[in-house]
């Protein structure tokens, strides 16, 4: 692939090297071709075998992405992850599961611009602060706020709340905006400002059943979920939020609301290919609930409430924190042995191993350990649970990998990658939830085209004839 390398990743080409050296090992060890079965349209009602959690279970059809286990295959409409991760970026990359396609020029500035614009939730965040978000669970506070951001666009909302556009709560049009001067300054100024939006009522059907279903909702998300999670991160570690930088893109944004500090190249690349890596994954669980909120044409809003909500669990996205968590608990490389021995004695699954899909090793950890070792290089802890991580590694391929092709995940190394980034552990799945925006809402988008409610069955195993006892003679 010939790629013109705009400056950033031009300064940092070693990470280019060490993605492009992942995608050589991937491609030695697989070969290239597609599964026909599950690359083709299929005629419905199709056949397949369904095991417990639908596994096998085929849902829809989608041109966003393909997920191939056997081969350890990640593709995003088309492009393969190795090459999304080498040459691309976040924006682009949200443009392209968005559209089905990559953008020319100007559809890539006017897709930016729109971006930017929807940073702007100054009333979410103060409304946010109204809660108590540093005692709660990050990842319920990021779903308060997506409630929260749902006023914004939501008309049929404001229809019924007030019978004058006017006088409705439009939670960002106009807001007190919260402003910390870009030097850094420990207060923030308050200004009262009118007329802020910046969304226009979407005009066609594709576009918008409803404002809050549309294109433009999806872009507000993506946005205003980098937003609300730094925020959140600020405010449980006693910091006010800052206000988003114009000059930065969506990752060194992200991080740079997050700690405060104008990320170095290298950082915003490596959050860059994060966000990249788990921006879409297939029928995954949280996507899957959002797309079964979807088709009740429920909107966009409640159904990335509904994706941030199973994202939490620690079978889903909540394992890179347990990954981290486990790492300090084993110690230091040569814990690893004996702990694992315990564990897998007691049969209890280990953090951050196994996948439904892959049955390879999963692209994405391919991608993530060398990043990870290349920034622990100059850190004594990351560099210490990196090695007791490569050391685990080792221990659990030697078993279950060559017995049941239980391999490491996404999540086993992006907590160190994170950690490294200086981003708190408690907030590793809010973002993951940032990235995985982009996959939920153009999956609702594609599904809702052409939608048809979820509703599977469950086989009924109780009893009919029982005789009604009144409570009195139980
Ligand atoms: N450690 C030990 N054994 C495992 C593991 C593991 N991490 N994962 C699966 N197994 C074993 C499991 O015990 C079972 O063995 P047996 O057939 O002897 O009973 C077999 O492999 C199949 O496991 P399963 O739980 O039925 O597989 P699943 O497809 O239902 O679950 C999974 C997939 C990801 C939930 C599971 O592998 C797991 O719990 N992993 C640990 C949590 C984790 O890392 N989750 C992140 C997943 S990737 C990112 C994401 O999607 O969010």
């Amino acid at each position: 692939m010939n790629v013109e390398k705009d400056s950033l990743h031009q300064e940092t080409h070693e990470i280019t090297d060490l993605i492009l050296a992942a995608k050589e090992k991937a491609y030695q060890e697989t070969d290239d071709t597609p599964e026909p079965e599950l690359t083709q349209s299929v005629g419905w009602p199709v056949e397949c075998t369904v095991g417990p959690g639908l596994e096998g279970a085929i849902a829809c059809e989608t041109k966003i992405g393909y997920v191939n286990g056997g081969k350890g295959w990640l593709v995003y409409g088309g492009y393969n992850i190795f090459d999304l991760c080498a040459y691309s970026n976040y924006e682009e990359v949200s443009f392209l599961l968005l559209n089905g396609r990559m953008p020319n020029k100007s559809e890539f500035t006017e897709f930016k611009q729109k971006l930017m614009a929807a940073r702007h939730i100054p009333n979410t965040l103060r409304l946010m602060m109204g809660f108590p978000v540093q005692d709660m669970n990050p990842m319920a506070s990021l779903r308060i706020g997506t409630n929260m951001l749902r006023q914004r666009l939501t008309w049929r909302d404001m229809a019924k709340a007030k019978p004058s556009e006017e006088l409705a709560v439009e939670t960002d049009a106009d807001a007190i905006d919260m402003d910390i001067p870009q030097s850094g300054q420990d207060h923030a100024t308050y200004e009262f400002k009118r007329g802020h939006g910046q969304f226009n009522k979407p005009a066609s059907a594709r576009e918008s059943q409803d404002d809050a279903e549309g294109m433009d909702a999806c872009i507000h998300l993506i946005s205003a979920m980098s937003v609300l999670t730094a925020a959140i991160s600020r405010i449980r570690s006693d910091h006010i939020p800052i206000e988003w930088h114009p000059e930065l893109s969506h990752a060194a944004n992200l991080l740079y609301m997050m700690t405060g500090r104008i990320p170095t190249p290298v950082e915003e690349r490596i959050m860059d290919v994060a966000l990249i890596l788990h921006a879409d994954h297939g029928m995954n669980a949280s996507t899957f609930a959002s797309m079964v909120v979807a088709s009740t044409l429920s909107d966009i809003y409640f159904s990335v409430g509904a994706g941030i909500a199973a994202l939490n669990g620690p079978l889903h996205g909540g394992a890179n924190e347990m990954v981290v968590k486990m790492l300090k608990e084993i110690g230091s490389p040569d814990n690893a042995k004996a702990w694992y021995a315990e564990k897998r004695a007691n049969k209890e699954k280990i953090m951050g191993f196994g996948h439904r899909v892959y049955k390879a090793y999963d692209p994405r950890a391919r991608i993530l350990a060398p990043l990870a070792e290349y920034l622990a290089r100059d850190n004594v802890q990351a560099r210490k649970l990196y090695e007791t991580a490569k050391s685990l590694e080792g221990e659990v391929i030697e078993t279950l990998g060559k017995d049941k092709k239980i391999f490491p995940n996404v999540d086993y190394y992006s907590g160190i990658v994170y950690t490294c980034l200086g981003i708190p552990d408690d907030m590793f799945t809010p973002v993951f939830a940032v990235s995985r925006t982009a996959g939920w809402t153009a999956r609702i988008l594609e599904y809702i085209e052409n939608n048809r409610i979820f509703r599977p069955r469950a086989i009924y195993t109780g009893g009919f004839v029982t005789d009604y006892t009144p409570l009195e003679q139980r």
